[in-house]
């Protein structure tokens, strides 16, 4: 998910990084726009370390010294690829500019390009947030679906006491998160989701597993949730709170998890395995408890492939994702992988790198699909949250089934 944060020139725009974290937190992309004026309160280098991304400063790139034709047509692919804009503080100069159509720099002609939802929050002085201009102009916007964060009264910067200060920080993220929300683009799938690992028992006691958290599929369920799918998520055992899902299913064993994924499979139209799923079991594990006597064998079997088994028997219309955690020859073996077992997109994961992927908040991952020349479509994201990571993922899945909508070719030859 990703959200343009706009800050226009007021007294208030240094609670704007504030703002910026917030969404931070919660797995969001920012990238933040100044106005000239804002840049006369705050640096965009605060902006541009809070968020990782450059902050576009300028209507001719992020610099506007050497304009050159990427830069120019910079608004419309940040209009294209974001799901919500929001403005704090938006001053009475942004608000008159948006009502009327006005496009004199990045930030108001990206109003008019975005076709993404709209959050403003107005700060001003009292005076000029009751002038009837002013007033005319936030109800223009309210017509036209702009979503407006009323200001707080109380004593503003300019000495004087009434509306005109931003709302809480917590309010304004809470309209945004709200907007974000509004992009229900995975409304009327059923999405089923393979979360954590699986163990295979060895004796009564014992059993052989992996250290898989369920992070990953349950960052992926939520998100799912968020973004208006019917989620069904096939859990192995795991300590972290599952999202409130409309179907939990609990299961241990490699062949449990395959007995429900399959009964449930006519009901999905999406297929993620994120499950790190046992490759092994115990050929014939103990009844009773192991005695510790001495060196023992044990005998191990391949586990079902449980995502072969899907891509064999998936129909047309379902896309089906596979997860792979690789070590060695990252992208070449993930690719045999895609082919192999018949999926429409792989995540892959660098797991000899330290610090992500197992049993790790954060994740940097690969995401492989075909493009409509049937070659490989390579997305590498770097280190973000699980959260954000699920979202990326599903913006390819959304791309996958718009293709396939149009009836476009998805897989690699
Ligand atoms: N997977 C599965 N059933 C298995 C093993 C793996 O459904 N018995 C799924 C995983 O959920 C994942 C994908 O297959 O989506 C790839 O898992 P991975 O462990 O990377 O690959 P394997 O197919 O097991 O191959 P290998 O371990 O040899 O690399």
């Amino acid at each position: 998910m990703k959200i343009a944060l706009g800050v226009s020139g007021g007294i208030a725009a240094y609670k704007a990084a504030e703002i910026c974290r917030l969404l931070q937190e919660r797995g969001i992309r920012v990238q933040v726009i100044m106005t000239r004026a804002a840049q006369e309160f705050v640096r965009p280098l605060t902006f541009a370390a809070l968020s990782g991304e450059k902050v576009i400063t300028g209507l001719f790139g992020a610099g506007a010294e050497t304009p050159n034709i990427e830069s120019a047509v910079e608004h419309i692919a940040v209009a294209q690829s974001i799901d919500a804009l929001l403005v704090a503080p938006a001053t009475a100069d942004v608000l008159g500019k948006f009502a009327n159509g006005l496009a004199d720099d990045f930030l108001s002609t990206l109003f008019l390009a975005t076709t993404a939802p709209v959050v403003v929050a107005p700060a001003m002085n009292v005076n000029m947030w009751e002038n009837a201009a002013t007033q005319a102009n936030l109800e223009k916007l309210k017509a036209r679906g702009v979503r407006i964060v009323e200001p707080d009264a109380g004593y503003l910067a300019c000495g004087m006491t009434g509306p005109g200060r931003l709302a809480a920080n917590e309010a304004i993220v809470a309209a945004a998160l709200e907007a974000l929300g509004a992009r229900q683009d995975l409304g009327g799938e059923t999405v089923l989701i393979t979360a954590g690992p699986t163990r295979e028992k060895i004796d009564p006691v014992r059993y052989l597993g992996n250290r898989s958290s369920g992070r990953m599929g349950y960052a992926l369920a939520e998100a799912a949730l968020r973004r208006g799918a019917h989620v069904i998520l096939v859990s192995g055992p795991v300590a972290i709170k599952p999202p409130a899902v409309q179907e939990l299913v609990a299961v241990e064993t490699t062949e449990e998890m395959r007995r429900e994924v399959v009964a449930r499979l006519a009901q999905a139209s999406i297929i993620i395995k994120a499950a790190a799923v046992a490759d092994f079991t115990i050929k014939r594990p103990a009844d009773q408890k192991l005695k510790r006597k001495g060196a023992i064998t044990l005998e191990l079997e391949p586990t079902s492939d449980i995502l072969a088994e899907i891509g064999r028997s998936k129909k047309q219309e379902q896309i089906l994702a596979g997860f792979a955690a690789e070590t060695e020859n990252v992208l070449e073996n993930a690719r045999k992988k895609l082919k192999e077992k018949n999926c429409d997109l792989i995540v892959v994961n660098d797991v000899s790198q330290p610090g992500i992927g197992f049993d790790s908040e954060r994740n940097a991952v690969t995401i492989i699909t075909g493009n409509e020349q049937g070659e490989a479509k390579i997305e590498n994201i770097a280190e973000s949250s699980k959260w954000e990571v699920a979202h990326r993922v599903f913006d390819a899945v959304v791309h996958i089934r718009q293709r396939k909508k149009k009836g476009s070719p998805v897989k690699i030859v």
